[in-house]
């Protein structure tokens, strides 16, 4: 089951150039198995037809407040009472005012008044609207009624200009939505994840490196995110797209990332190390590429400084430490070894040889052995995973860890 299926989506439109987008975050949920009625103002129809809405979304689209047709009278109110959320995307700035002034002149407006259920908004226009004082008074009106902001990307505008004001991507619309259907336990705890690989230059031309792709160290910045942590991310060479929401620290080598972890520890109440670190780099990076000369050529290699160990011999109280350990033969005991020896609270054990549990594959099968206790998980996509990690995590914290904000 993914994170929306299910959910019933009262999708709003309203008269931006942007709402040829809309069409394709219909698409993107009806794929998820989300439930979407369409409601649309007068300026949307504009721009795309119901029909292209309704087509997308499975279900007729609504725009006229004075509809007699039997099941649509009171759609003002019953649209919001059968739906999950309101989320209204691209929200201009005529809607943006309406809202906030609390008008019911046409059915979008009048739907979202009458909704008791989160309401989402997602600006879309040119950047001169989006900075003018009064949209931005009244986009902080709608903050205090509780409604949550997609704020708008940057970059070219149908306008001709570049600035702020685009319709953000859905991918960043999705995250809010996934966080208001998520228990927000990880509220107000900073968290430090590290992923991906590290990069040890030989040369101008080549490196040592490993095979991980940072997939489930994006996967527990997402979700620790979704449930409501304030995330840094401190992220190898990898090829996947920025976590909404979170802090991104990009790092090549094991040293710089050993540098940003050791500066943002001290002020996080979890680091999770799920970065395969090189342990060896070069003894010396070469100015220029090295040549063939005779057979062979010999490396002298030497130890990286081990992160997760350092941070575990000068813990701040209260701090929750977790490692990940990529094992190919006796998982539990070298687990458990780790454990021990690097002074943590948590590690989180995988089968680096497994065909679904491996390097850049999309799911994970972990075990999780605590001071107490080991529990194996099932074969869980990476994203499920994180979020059992985090549900232990949670109740770590619970059973004491972490005072400072228990
Ligand atoms: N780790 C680290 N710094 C290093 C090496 C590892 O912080 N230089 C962290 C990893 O991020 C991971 C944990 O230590 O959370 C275990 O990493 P792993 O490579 O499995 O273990 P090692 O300690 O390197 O031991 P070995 O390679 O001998 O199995």
């Amino acid at each position: 089951m993914t994170g929306l299926q299910g959910k019933r989506i009262l999708f709003g439109v309203t008269g931006s150039i942007a709402a040829y987008k809309a069409a394709d975050w219909v698409r993107s949920l009806v794929k998820e198995e989300a439930l979407v009625t369409v409601v649309m103002t007068g300026a949307a129809g504009r721009f795309v037809t119901p029909l292209t809405f309704s087509a997308l979304s499975g279900n007729p689209v609504h725009h006229d407040m004075f509809d007699e047709t039997p099941d649509r009278v009171m759609a003002h109110i019953n649209l919001s009472r059968e739906s999950d959320v309101v989320l209204v995307a691209p929200a201009t700035a005529q809607t943006i005012s309406r809202l906030a002034h609390g008008m019911a002149d046409d059915l979008l407006a009048t739907a979202v008044l009458a909704a008791r259920i989160p309401v989402v908004i997602c600006p879309a226009m040119n950047t001169s609207m989006l900075t003018h004082p009064a949209t931005a008074a009244n986009i902080d009106r709608l903050l205090d009624y509780g409604y949550h902001l997609v704020q708008p990307g940057s970059g070219d505008l149908a306008c001709g200009e570049t600035g702020d004001g685009r319709l953000a991507d859905w991918e960043v619309a999705r995250e809010t939505l996934l966080s208001i259907f998520q228990t927000q336990d990880l509220k107000g705890r900073r968290i430090l994840i590290t992923a991906g690989p590290t990069r040890e230059p030989l040369d101008p031309a080549r490196f040592l490196s490993n095979r991980s792709s940072g997939k489930m160290g994006y996967a527990l910045a997402r979700t620790a995110r979704r449930r409501g942590a304030e995330v840094t991310l401190v992220a190898g060479p990898v090829h996947l797209p920025d976590p909404p929401g979170v802090e991104l620290v990009r790092v090549t080598t094991a040293a710089e990332m050993a540098q940003a972890v050791f500066d943002q520890a001290p002020s996080m109440d979890i680091v999770v190390k799920s970065a395969a670190v090189a342990d060896f780099k070069p003894m010396a990076c070469a100015d220029h590429k090295i040549k063939k000369t005779g057979q062979g050529l010999q490396l002298d290699l030497v130890k990286n400084v081990d992160i997760l160990a350092t941070l575990g011999s000068n813990r701040r109280p209260g701090q929750v430490l977790v490692g990940f350990a990529a094992e190919s033969r006796d998982h539990a005991g070298e687990g458990q070894r780790k454990l021990r020896e690097k002074n943590l609270d948590l590690i989180v054990v995988n089968d680096i040889l497994g065909a679904r549990t491996g390097f850049d594959v999309e799911t994970n099968q972990v075990t999780l052995i605590d001071r107490e206790a080991a529990t194996p998980l099932p074969l869980l996509s990476k994203e499920a995973t994180a979020d059992r990690i985090w549900d232990r995590i949670v109740q770590l914290l619970a059973a004491g860890f972490g005072d400072a904000l228990v």
